[in-house]
């Protein structure tokens, strides 16, 4: 019998492009979804992809009775749990929104999990986990902060996760905290597709290509940088839905397993302009104005720890990334 994996926030960004992978690789896969930042068509595109649907569950992981039911309902091996909000700036007006859907809502899906005896589960962590870095690359043993609510929210969620796997020796998690995710699967017909207004540069970017937004807004370039802009870590989407589907194979024979996915390559706003003027062959307005409260100068990984810990290297680079967001961006123009 094939495994069954329960996928929450399995419509969303990140969810989308791994649940394709997991229907490919031949597993079942049931979504779990309230589509509060996601549309169903992106499961329909999904399942268009790989030839096979879905399960698709509409509905809160805060629902404690609901999960009780699909548990019983379904014979789930491991969950991957991607459901939460995200935006940073939004969590800093909102704080108590991100703690009951981020924590309360983990708290809830790792209760019933209990409950049911289900206790393999692999989660959405974030650089942000690593607040303000004294140096790059980060390497995970870096020391944790919280500069914001969602990242709070984060931190929090890794300790209760870390608290349960010392407390009960069946639990097998894997804590995944992803750099920069862009990009979209090659066919063009799954991508990011934010709500309104773009918070995060490669969407901007996107849609300042397409036509629909007028210029880029380049936050600050007085940084400690090569040319004084932000430095990220950008991470095919496509390899990050691979390194899911490695650290379920991995948590096979490991307890705990806390990795950074990133590629180990920092590239700076100017650098990201530049490489999608490629791709879609058009040059982009910008303008450089003030820094947006909360940046940091620089943020890369060490990509060697999630190699020996899960066997897993990203296979993409910068051009794949602006191509296959660029291929994204034109077909669908505004979106799903
Ligand atoms: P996304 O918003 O596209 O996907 C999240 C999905 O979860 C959405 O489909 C949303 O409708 C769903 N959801 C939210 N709250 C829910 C709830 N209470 N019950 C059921 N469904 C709910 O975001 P994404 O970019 O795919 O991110 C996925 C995960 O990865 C999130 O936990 C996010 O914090 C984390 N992460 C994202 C980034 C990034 O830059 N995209 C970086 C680091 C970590
Ligand atoms: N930037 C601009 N203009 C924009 C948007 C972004 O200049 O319109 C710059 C930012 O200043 C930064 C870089 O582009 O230097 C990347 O910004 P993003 O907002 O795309 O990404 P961040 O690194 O700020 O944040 C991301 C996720 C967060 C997560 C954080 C750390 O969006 O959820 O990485 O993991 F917390």
């Amino acid at each position: 019998m094939m495994k069954k994996i329960l996928v929450t926030g399995g419509a969303g960004y990140i969810g989308s492009h791994t649940t394709l992978l997991l229907l490919q690789a031949g597993f079942d896969v049931l979504v779990l979804d309230n589509f509060c930042n996601s549309k169903p068509e992106a499961l329909n595109r999904v399942s268009r992809l790989a030839g096979r649907s879905p399960h698709i569950i509409e509905g809160d992981i805060r629902n404690y009775d609901l999960l009780n039911q699909l548990f019983s309902d379904y014979s789930i091996d491991s969950v991957i749990h991607f459901a939460g909000l995200k935006a940073v700036g939004e969590s800093v007006i909102k704080p108590l929104d991100y703690y009951d859907n981020n924590v309360l809502g983990s708290l809830t899906l790792l209760q019933a999990m209990a409950h049911a005896n289900v206790t393999n589960i692999v989660f959405s962590s974030s650089a942000t986990v690593y607040g303000d870095p004294q140096s790059v690359p980060i390497s995970e043993d870096f020391p944790l902060s919280a500069t914001n609510p969602y990242g709070a929210s984060k931190l929090h969620i890794e300790v209760m996760l870390q608290d349960l796997c010392r407390a009960d020796p069946n639990w097998r998690i894997a804590i995944l905290r992803y750099f920069n995710p862009a990009g979209a699967h090659e066919s063009g017909l799954i991508g990011e597709d934010p709500n309104g207004m773009p918070n995060n540069l490669m969407p901007f970017i996107a849609q300042v290509a397409v036509g629909n937004l007028k210029e880029l807004s380049i936050f600050g370039n007085d940084f400690d940088t090569r040319d004084g802009t932000g430095v990220r870590d950008y991470i095919h989407v496509m390899d990050l839905a691979e390194g899911h589907l490695a650290a379920l194979i991995a948590l096979d024979h490991h307890k705990l397993i806390t990795c950074n996915l990133g590629t180990g390559r920092g590239y700076s706003v100017l650098d990201m302009v530049r490489a999608f003027e490629v791709a879609c062959g058009k040059q982009l307005p910008y303008r450089i104005v003030e820094r947006r409260l909360g940046d940091i100068a620089e943020s890369y990984t060490d990509p060697t720890h999630a190699k020996a810990m899960i066997n897993w290297l990203p296979r993409r680079g910068l051009e794949d990334i602006c191509i296959d967001h660029w291929r994204w961006q034109q077909m669908n123009p505004n979106g799903y």
